[in-house]
């Protein structure tokens, strides 16, 4: 079964108003469409440059706009937060959700994780839910009961239409902006146990067709690799996504996959 192939870009908190056009512009110029064939690109900058992004982008489908984050109450009185039906009437695509920088710094524990990924379905916008776990997870040999629990306690409860629209995104901690990427045999080995998770909780065809994206240190110098294993279906790339030609060629790199 072909799954959606996904190139994201995370910028995180960077970025000027004038910085973030000028990315848009140079990517606009290089990208190679020849080489982009079936790649959803995925943007997610702050939440400042979101509405110029997709006015920029709107005349290129093959390019989404994500938001980093969104609340997990439909409105009300949260000073300084942002929620997904705000994000939808500015036609934003996405939105990442439970990004571990989220869990780490802002207290974001499963159940809020749960309710944003329900906010976020019902406006219709696409949830890249993050799961991953610390290296202390890792070294103790507790990595994949980690990430079962992550998935089961977020995801349980979805319907198998709602899981079309959620992709996944496996991001190890101790790879984020460390320069420390999973080997292709860890991501690809988290990869298959996520699938079997997904088949145990919705079924063999929704797992089969849930895409599952890698983050974590991903580069223009290792995505090909990284790409080719059967069961990574793409990137979550922060720190390479922040130069136009570097992500492109991480772009490219998935663009070269053929299911
Ligand atoms: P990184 O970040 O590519 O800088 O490691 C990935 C992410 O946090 O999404």
């Amino acid at each position: 079964m072909s799954r959606r192939r996904v190139a994201a870009a995370n910028w995180k908190m960077n970025k000027s108003f004038a910085e973030a056009e000028l990315f848009v512009e140079r990517l606009l110029e290089d990208i190679d469409p020849d080489k982009t064939e079936g790649v959803h690109i995925v943007l997610t900058p702050p939440y400042i440059h979101l509405q110029n992004l997709v006015e920029m982008l709107t005349l290129n489908e093959g390019i989404a706009v994500a938001a980093q984050n969104c609340h997990h109450e439909a409105q009300g009185a949260y000073t300084g937060e942002v929620s997904a039906s705000m994000l939808k009437s500015i036609d934003v695509d996405a939105v990442l959700v439970g990004h571990s920088e989220r869990r780490q710094y802002f207290g974001e524990n499963d159940m809020i994780v749960s309710k944003k990924i329900h906010r976020a379905l019902e406006n219709d916008l696409m949830p890249v839910y993050c799961c991953g776990e610390t290296l202390e997870q890792r070294e103790s040999g507790a990595h994949l009961g980690t990430v079962t629990h992550q998935i089961e306690a977020a995801l349980t409860g979805l319907s198998a239409q709602q899981m079309q629209q959620l992709v996944i995104a496996y991001e190890p901690v101790w790879a984020i902006g460390t320069g420390k990427t999973a080997t292709v045999e860890q991501a690809g080995e988290m990869h298959q146990h996520i699938r079997s998770v997904l088949e145990r909780l919705f079924g063999k065809e929704s797992a089969e067709s849930t895409s599952i994206l890698y983050g974590g240190s991903v580069k223009a110098s290792n995505a090909a690799e990284l790409f080719a294993h059967p069961h990574i279906d793409g990137g979550l790339v922060g720190g390479a996504s922040l130069d136009p030609e570097e992500f492109l060629a991480i772009v490219y790199a998935l663009g070269h996959k053929r299911f």
